[in-house]
């Protein structure tokens, strides 16, 4: 792994610890992200930034939750971006538009409308999370349906929610 990403990864598990879900959820995002961008053909260094958005994109929420006692996702876009800018400053090497990038994609992972959806990265990033949440929050098969239907895009995606849900194993 990219030695800047095992340095996201190490200041996330800092700021999460004690809370082994969060870490977990991340690290599960981080990896959907990377192979479903893999298979699409993103990129190397929009993939690479898609990687560090994923990590970081739920960072704001311990934040969220001593100050408002909310996870909402508005909340999240407010509290997210500022951390996810220090680590990335802290760590140091990203050019300005990358950090940008990274923080409009945090910021923005939970809004759907596809009209604001500017990119690949970006709709990955949403496929990631859903596939992590659709199981972590046991969600039901019409909800499942509903997000492939609705929310999922990608070649890649659309396989993974069909083959992890919706096949029936024997
Ligand atoms: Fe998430």
């Amino acid at each position: 792994m990219n030695r800047k990403l095992t340095e996201i990864i190490q200041a996330a598990v800092e700021i999460d610890a004690g809370d082994p879900k969060r870490i977990q959820h991340f690290l599960k995002v981080q990896s959907f992200a990377d192979y479903i961008a893999s298979r699409e053909n993103l990129p190397a260094e929009t993939s690479f930034l898609l990687e560090v958005a994923a990590i970081l994109h739920d960072i704001g929420i311990h934040a969220c939750e001593e100050k408002y006692h909310s996870t909402a996702g508005h909340y999240q876009e407010i509290e997210g971006p500022p951390i996810a800018r220090q680590i990335l400053d802290d760590i140091g090497g990203f050019t300005e538009a990358q950090i940008e990038r990274v923080l409009f994609l945090i910021a923005h992972h939970h809004t759907y409308d596809p009209k604001q959806i500017d990119g690949l990265d970006y709709q990955i990033l949403i496929e990631a999370d859903f596939l992590v949440n659709l199981y972590e929050d046991h969600s039901p098969e019409s909800a499942i349906v509903s997000a492939r239907d609705k929310i999922f895009k990608t070649n890649t995606g659309l396989s993974l929610i069909e083959q992890m849900f919706l096949v029936k194993s024997c």
